[in-house]
């Protein structure tokens, strides 16, 4: 399914991000490339990280290329901190500087607790949580060289974490994810409350169930079907589109009071579901 398919087409006003410049890490599939199309819609030059399937991303980048913006697929292993640097000292060579960061690569090495090998949970912990720490901490200190520029954004520079529903709902099976996305909220509000004095806004987007490659086994049967929907009161399993045009909103100036948030995308599955008929 191409990421423009659903509703994104002429929705999001193209001047809204216009001349600013975003990195998206994970951004060659699922969540990451829907991410990185919408900001291109809304007018941002886009950096599309990926540390692996390149032909992908460059899928990615025509596509965003197509809309009238710059792009580039850049490849770099969120949790190496030397490929770090080199993109982001990258980024600010060929685009300049760098006005949001996204950073949303991330991935699941499900076990149960008891067969749970250390290196599926390093891994976990290396990619969603150290990755966004060190793609972090590049990122503001090049928001914190360059500071406000008015013309672009009232923020010197906006970052947005993707965690998950799963920041608070525990995830038997997943300890090391679920240990991640916690992990994330905590450090996204650290962040938010150390960096907001220099004009940086960091918050996060919680996505839900999202039909992407990651979770293909619990939407692709019609059995898994069900049991999921169980779970999200709005009754649809949500499309990555959602998550850009939250990311959209997040980045833009229309939300720019909004300081260490969470902004929860997931249909309902917070809610507690299970209480709508019963406790
Ligand atoms: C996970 C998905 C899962 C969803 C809802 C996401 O963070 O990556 O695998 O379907 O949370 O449980």
């Amino acid at each position: 399914m191409s990421s423009t398919q659903g509703t994104t087409q002429g929705v999001i006003p193209a001047q809204l991000l216009r001349g600013q410049k975003a990195l998206v890490t994970g951004a060659n599939s699922g969540i990451g490339r829907a991410t990185a199309v919408a900001l291109g819609r809304a007018g941002a030059d886009v950096v599309v990280n990926y540390v692996t399937g390149g032909e992908e991303a460059e899928k990615v980048v025509e596509e965003i290329t197509g809309l009238g913006v710059r792009a580039a697929a850049y490849e770099a292993d969120v949790s190496d901190e030397q490929q770090v640097v080199a993109m982001m000292d990258r980024m600010v060579r060929e685009f300049g500087t760098i006005d949001i960061l996204v950073a949303n690569a991330g991935l699941q090495r499900d076990a149960p607790f008891t067969e749970m090998t250390l290196a599926q949970w390093q891994k976990v912990l290396d990619v969603n949580l150290t990755g966004q720490f060190l793609c972090a901490r590049e990122a503001t200190k090049e928001f914190l060289r360059r500071g406000v520029v008015p013309e672009v954004s009232r923020a010197a520079g906006k970052i947005i974490c993707m965690s998950s529903v799963h920041q608070i709902i525990p995830w038997a099976g997943h300890v090391n994810y679920a240990s991640s996305k916690g992990g994330v909220q905590m450090m996204m509000e650290t962040l938010a409350q150390e960096l907001a004095p220099k004009k940086i806004r960091v918050n996060a987007i919680a996505p839900g169930a999202i039909k992407t490659p990651i979770n293909r086994s619990a939407w692709e049967t019609p059995q898994a079907r069900e049991d999921l929907l169980r779970l999200i009161p709005y009754d649809r399993i949500g499309e990555p589109e959602d998550i850009g045009h939250a990311a959209v909103g997040l980045a833009s100036d229309l939300m720019d009071y909004v300081v260490g948030a969470t902004l929860y995308v997931d249909g309902g599955m917070t809610l507690f579901p299970g209480f709508a008929t019963g406790g």
